[in-house]
């Protein structure tokens, strides 16, 4: 092999050393949006889905914390269902909070499970609008993208009918098949605790749909983990890393990877001469 095929050989090797140790805490990316609501218990309402303080707490029927996080979910005949009040809404008119069901490439749920992202939107009628949603759930049903489907009442139907056993209701309240309900008139419908976030979505949200964003970890509002009693381990790292402090970036690097990558911009630099 040439010289310069072997120095960009070793770029590509640093390159990589740095991507490898790329950590929970740093995810940053484009993503697009997607909603849905079907009552069911989250998936990061299981044991160990990750290094958190409990797993996204999980309702009864009547809308009590279930305290056992075995429970099986009510999408499958359980007793554990999504909380009622784990709902989107606005805290003004460019900030809102809420929960979502993510999925970001390369990496499975012990990586998001209730970590916190900041979605700023990029489509148009939502430009500097900001939402920042804790990962209460998994969206595994479509791998080739970034994705957080937010969990909006009456945003989306469902194939499920955990929410007509929740609620007792039939299952048209929810709307139409990919688009949920298509009014806010259409919110009064809903179960009075699933209201005030299906309004959410024809107020703040202008009804948009599959809006795209660029997110980025941030630390959980403690608004969020409140309501979800998950809080993840790694939180604490993000907030040196959202500190933007250069100083602070180079140490995120793990020592190992730092020397193997200095190693290989050493010899990549002498090689280039
Ligand atoms: C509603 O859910 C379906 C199934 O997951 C999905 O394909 C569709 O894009 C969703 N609709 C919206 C507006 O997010
Ligand atoms: C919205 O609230 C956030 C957080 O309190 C604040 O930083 C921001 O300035 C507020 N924006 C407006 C338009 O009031
Ligand atoms: C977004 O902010 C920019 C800069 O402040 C402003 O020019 C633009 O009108 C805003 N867009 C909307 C939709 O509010
Ligand atoms: C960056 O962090 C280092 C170490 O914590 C601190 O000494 C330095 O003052 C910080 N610099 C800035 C610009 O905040």
């Amino acid at each position: 092999m040439t010289l310069s095929y072997f120095r960009n050989f070793l770029f590509l090797l640093d390159l990589f050393v740095v991507l490898a140790h790329a950590s929970a805490t740093d995810a940053s990316g484009t993503a697009v949006t997607t909603r849905f609501w079907d009552c069911c218990k989250p998936s990061c309402g299981w044991k160990a889905k990750a290094d958190f303080t409990q797993p996204v707490q999980t309702c009864t029927k009547d809308q009590k914390p279930l305290t056992d996080f075995d429970a099986g979910t009510a999408c499958n005949g359980g007793d554990g269902f999504q909380c009622s009040n784990q709902q989107p809404w606005a805290v003004n008119d460019t900030l809102s909070y809420g929960f979502a069901g993510i999925f970001i490439t390369g990496h499975v749920e012990d990586y998001w499970c209730c970590a916190c992202y900041q979605l700023d939107f990029t489509s148009e009628g939502l430009e500097n609008k900001t939402m920042i949603v804790q990962a209460s759930n998994t969206a595994y049903d479509v791998t080739t993208t970034n994705r957080f489907s937010l969990a909006i009442p009456g945003g989306n139907t469902t194939s499920h009918d955990a929410c007509t056993t929740q609620f007792g209701v039939e299952q048209s309240v929810f709307g139409e098949e990919n688009s949920g309900v298509s009014s806010k008139d259409d919110c009064n419908n809903l179960p009075e605790a699933l209201q005030d976030g299906c309004r959410w979505r024809f107020d703040w949200f202008q009804n948009a749909e599959y809006p795209s964003a660029n997110f980025k970890r941030v630390t959980c509002p403690s608004e969020l983990t409140q309501i979800t009693g998950c809080a993840r381990h790694d939180d604490k790292q993000v907030q040196a890393a959202s500190s933007g402090n250069s100083t602070n970036a180079a140490n995120r690097q793990s020592p190992r990877s730092s020397v193997v990558g200095t190693a290989a911009m050493i010899l990549a630099g002498l090689l280039s001469v």
